[in-house]
């Protein structure tokens, strides 16, 4: 059982002593009015999300490119939990520092990261891939032990010169039609805790 059912159960039922039993049509009136109401809230906050939203700014304007193909550093250099942990992380300055506490180029934007460093300022940035907190999803399961690679995921990210602006997180259907075709349970609970 979980924290939303709990909190159902918890409410008392509507018993018969009820006045107000049978709805009637005005029942019937307003519950199409609030199933109308929802469902065009949701499409409008959807369609919000897919066009409407501002891109995503990150602190730097990092090089996946450069770093992943130009200079050999492996995902795991800045992503170091995929293969313990639910989640992959993203990296701490400090991880920069090994090489940008010195100046490694000409510029400009590594030269605002150096001085970033050196004032001690943190790195805060944003995850475009994050699902919603009832979303029950692990790295380690789906990297080290049914040994996906991240561009099935992630797409083509290792070539890419700068960070993606736009949401483009892995949508429920998506999840679904792997695991149909990999005999992997799609149970709702199977992601859904
Ligand atoms: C030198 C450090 C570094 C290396 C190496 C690196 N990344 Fe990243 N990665 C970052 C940083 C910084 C961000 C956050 C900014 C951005 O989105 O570009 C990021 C973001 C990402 C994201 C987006 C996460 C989100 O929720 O928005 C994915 C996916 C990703 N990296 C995958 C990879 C893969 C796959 C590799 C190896 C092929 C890799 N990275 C190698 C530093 C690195
Ligand atoms: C192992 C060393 C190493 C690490 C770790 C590293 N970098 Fe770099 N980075 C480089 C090198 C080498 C260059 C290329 C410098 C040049 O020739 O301009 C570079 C270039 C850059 C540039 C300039 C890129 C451009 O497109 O012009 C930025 C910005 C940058 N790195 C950000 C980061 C961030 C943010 C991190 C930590 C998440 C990081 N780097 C970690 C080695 C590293
Ligand atoms: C089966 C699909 C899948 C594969 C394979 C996959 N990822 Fe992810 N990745 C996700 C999902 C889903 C999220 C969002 C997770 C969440 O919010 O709980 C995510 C989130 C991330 C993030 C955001 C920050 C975080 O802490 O998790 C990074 C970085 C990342 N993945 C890197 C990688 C790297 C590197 C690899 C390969 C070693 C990889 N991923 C393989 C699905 C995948
Ligand atoms: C490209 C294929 C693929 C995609 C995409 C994918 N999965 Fe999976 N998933 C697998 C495989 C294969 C396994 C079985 C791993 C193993 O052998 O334990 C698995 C296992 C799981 C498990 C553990 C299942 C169990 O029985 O305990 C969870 C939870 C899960 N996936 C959640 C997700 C979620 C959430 C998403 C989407 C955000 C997702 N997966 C996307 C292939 C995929
Ligand atoms: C393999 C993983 C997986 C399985 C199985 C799964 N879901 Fe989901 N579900 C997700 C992911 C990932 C999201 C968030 C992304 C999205 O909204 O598409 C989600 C989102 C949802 C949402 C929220 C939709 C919204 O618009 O916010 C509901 C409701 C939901 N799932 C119900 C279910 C039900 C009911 C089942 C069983 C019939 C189920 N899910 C099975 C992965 C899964």
């Amino acid at each position: 059982m979980n924290a939303r059912d709990e909190q159902k159960s918890a409410v008392p039922e509507a018993g018969p002593t009820h006045k107000w039993h049978h709805p009637g049509r005005w029942g019937a009136v307003i519950i199409g009015f609030l199933a109308f109401t929802v469902i065009s809230a949701t499409a409008a906050v959807t369609l919000q999300d897919r066009i409407f939203r501002r891109p995503v700014e990150q602190p730097i304007k990092f090089n996946h490119k450069l770093h992943v193909e130009d200079n050999q550093l492996g995902c795991s250099t800045c992503h170091e939990y995929y293969e313990k942990e639910t989640f992959s992380g993203l990296p701490d300055p400090d991880v920069c520092a090994f090489c940008h506490s010195e100046k490694q180029g000409d510029s400009e934007e590594e030269a605002r990261l150096v001085k970033m460093i050196a004032d001690g300022e943190a790195l805060e940035w944003k995850s475009l891939f994050r699902q919603p907190p009832h979303v029950f999803y692990s790295h380690r399961r789906h990297v080290l032990v049914a040994k996906l690679e991240c561009k099935t995921c992630h797409g083509d990210i290792a070539s890419t010169t700068a960070p993606p602006t736009r949401v483009t997180k892995l949508r429920m259907q998506d999840c679904i039609d792997c695991h149909h075709q990999k005999n992997v349970s799609t149970d709702c609970t199977t992601c859904h805790r």
